[in-house]
């Protein structure tokens, strides 16, 4: 399945068949998570837990029995390098047929902390249950989707721009960065608040984050794994449009609207 497939087809699953992660599964995640980098270079370690043998569960998921969770020191840009990598291992899942939900809040976060034995100075910013989804969604399930509007994303000229912040770019004139910004405006996001917004400057990108109120009980940004989760599917994308790109810290200094931060430049080479 190409990445862009995986993109447009995955959604946060929640209500799960109770089968058990095959083993085969389990294992084919875990050697894709060692593979899985991200651009700022920083390591996480990843763990898979037995729901059941640890007691873990989260408010909103049912029928699961497995979750994979991921730390890291704590450190600048490691929001934007978690979000980054644990993408890969959840569009690699959907890939299988494994279902996946980015969770940062809707769980009991000191049990799960507790389960990967966090130290002080690291973080465990997501987990995520595993397993195969379920025929048909919970209430709640479907409750939590309209709540959010999960099922639907802000206009592509809302979140992209052409030189500067003052001219929205419209997809057809996106040119070589069409298909990538698109997968960007498709991506996942805490309470689905879609954080991102991007300026092309013709060979470059600049991905900004639009800050927000996503309230979790914790010291990050967690809207800055939103804008991990972008950058890596605007990297896959354009990696399956041929186009070569990387990531530099390289602020351009263009005039930005209040309570947008500059993030990463995405520039072709
Ligand atoms: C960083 C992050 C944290 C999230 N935390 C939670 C959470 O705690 N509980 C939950 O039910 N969903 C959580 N979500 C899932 C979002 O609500 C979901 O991705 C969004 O509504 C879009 O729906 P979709 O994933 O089905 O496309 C989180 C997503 C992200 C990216």
């Amino acid at each position: 399945m190409k990445a862009t497939e995986c993109i447009r087809t995955r959604r946060s699953v929640r209500t799960f068949n109770g089968e058990p992660l095959r083993a085969d599964d389990a294992q084919k995640i875990m050697a894709f998570a060692e593979t899985a980098g991200n651009p700022y270079g920083l390591p996480i370690t990843w763990e898979l837990l037995d729901a059941k043998k640890t007691g873990l569960s989260s408010p909103v998921i049912v029928g699961e029995d497995t979750y994979i969770a991921g730390k890291m020191r704590r450190m600048p840009h490691a929001e934007e390098a978690f979000g980054y990598s644990f993408e890969q291992i959840v569009l690699f899942a959907e890939s299988i047929g494994v279902g996946t939900t980015w969770i940062a809040g809707t769980m009991d976060r000191s049990a799960f902390e507790k389960a990967v034995s966090l130290e002080t100075g690291e973080v465990m910013p997501c987990v995520s249950p595993l397993g195969y989804p379920a025929e048909k969604m919970s209430l709640r399930e479907n409750m939590m989707r309209k709540g959010v509007k999960a099922d639907s994303r802000f206009p592509f000229s809302d979140l992209f721009f052409d030189g500067s912040f003052d001219k929205p770019l419209p997809a057809e004139r996106a040119g070589q960065w069409q298909i990538a910004l698109e997968a960007v405006r498709l991506a996942p996001s805490a309470v689905n608040k879609q954080p991102w917004r991007a300026v092309v400057c013709g060979d470059r990108v600049h991905f900004y984050e639009t800050r927000g109120k996503v309230r979790v009980n914790v010291d990050w940004d967690i809207q800055r794994i939103d804008i991990g989760i972008a950058m890596c599917h605007f990297a896959l994308a354009a990696e399956e449009c041929h186009i070569p790109v990387s990531f530099l810290l390289e602020d351009p200094g263009l005039a930005v609207p209040a309570n947008t931060v500059y993030i990463a430049t995405c520039a072709v080479g």
